[in-house]
């Protein structure tokens, strides 16, 4: 197929999945690019749309926290609590794996990370699925992860037969990752959802986030999640001093700065609500990343809730740049 199709039909979505074609499914983090997991050809298609190296392993999707026990070896007692408190959501568990997982879906590895997500036209979709769906985020290897089916069609026409439409994603960060394979569990991905309400239900977390010379989730990798242009995080009052030079353009949390023209600048939140800060970030970055401007310049955003996972993706979007 040379161009893909936009739309709301599940029963389409079903159709290619079953035969073992591509789709782009919407969810509460960001948009997914989905296939069979029972079948790896059909996951070996997501690995070459994506441009995604074989080592990176993906998600499972499921429509319910039940089902996991096909797929997994024995679930720990404060995984149970969290899918109880926090699943369908924004929540990646990591357990040790069935063989009914094909090892091209972990990349080798005896673990494997699943999820229930959020959002209804997903949820029905995986319900009408005699098998989960292998899903990364819908985006070229190392770019910005896709909020709306445009995006998604922006990146990736032609590569994907069918993009399922569920609107702007509400949480707009990719999932939280628990590793749940050794004695303690551990935060390996900063997401969707805050340590702190995951340790007001399993208490206090080791959070592993920085390890960058074997890590265990790529995502984990300085440079990712970046944008084309050259972005810069400090105060930004004093960087738009410092580069009165260049064309700029400003990803604020929260308020407007009168040097700069409007057109090129986003405020994340006027009202400096972390969760709808989350939810634009993406969109923002991506519309800047369009303008004729020299660099992108934003802040450190408070380290609390989202705020956490916001610094994440900005700071790893921004290392890249240095290189
Ligand atoms: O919110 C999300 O999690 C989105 C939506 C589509 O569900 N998915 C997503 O997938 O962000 P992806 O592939 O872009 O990021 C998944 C991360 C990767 O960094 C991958 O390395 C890690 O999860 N991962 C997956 N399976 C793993 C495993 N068995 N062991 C360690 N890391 C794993
Ligand atoms: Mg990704």
């Amino acid at each position: 197929m040379n161009f893909s199709s936009i739309g709301k039909d599940i029963n389409k979505a079903k159709s290619i999945l079953e035969r073992n074609g591509l789709v782009a499914i919407p969810t509460e983090t960001v948009y997914g690019l989905a296939a069979n997991a029972l079948n790896p050809k059909a996951v070996e298609k997501i690995f070459l749309a994506k441009n995604r190296p074989n080592f990176n392993p993906l998600i499972i999707h499921l429509s319910n926290f039940e089902t996991i026990e096909k797929y997994v070896q024995n679930i720990p007692e404060n995984a149970k609590k969290l899918a109880e408190a926090f699943s369908p959501g924004p929540i990646t568990f990591l357990f040790m794996k069935k063989s009914t997982v094909p090892n091209i879906v972990t990349a080798g590895k005896d673990t494997v990370a699943v999820r229930i997500p959020n959002h209804p036209l997903t949820l029905e979709l995986l319900s009408q699925l005699n098998f989960p769906l292998a899903a990364p985020s819908a985006n070229p290897f190392g770019y910005i992860s896709p909020t709306s089916a445009q995006h998604v069609e922006n990146q990736l026409s032609g590569k994907v037969d069918y993009i399922l439409d569920g609107g702007n994603c509400s949480v707009g960060l990719e999932s939280t990752i628990i590793d749940f394979t050794s004695e303690e569990p551990i935060i390996l991905r900063l997401g969707g959802l805050s340590v702190e309400a995951i340790e007001s239900v399993v208490g206090k977390l080791e959070v592993q986030i920085n390890i960058e010379k074997n890590p265990s989730v790529p995502g984990q990798l300085k440079s990712h999640y970046a944008p084309k242009k050259t972005l810069i995080i400090g105060e930004i009052e004093d960087l738009i001093v410092k580069y009165s030079g260049k064309s700029i353009g400003i990803l604020s949390f929260d308020r407007f700065y009168p040097e700069i023209i409007e057109e090129n600048q986003v405020i994340l939140s006027k009202s400096g609500d972390l969760e709808e800060a989350a939810q634009n970030l993406f969109t923002g970055l991506r519309f800047l990343d369009e303008k004729e401007i020299d660099l992108i310049l934003t802040e450190k955003f408070p380290e609390e809730g989202l705020g956490r996972a916001i610094n994440d993706r900005i700071s790893r979007a921004a290392v890249e740049q240095k290189k």
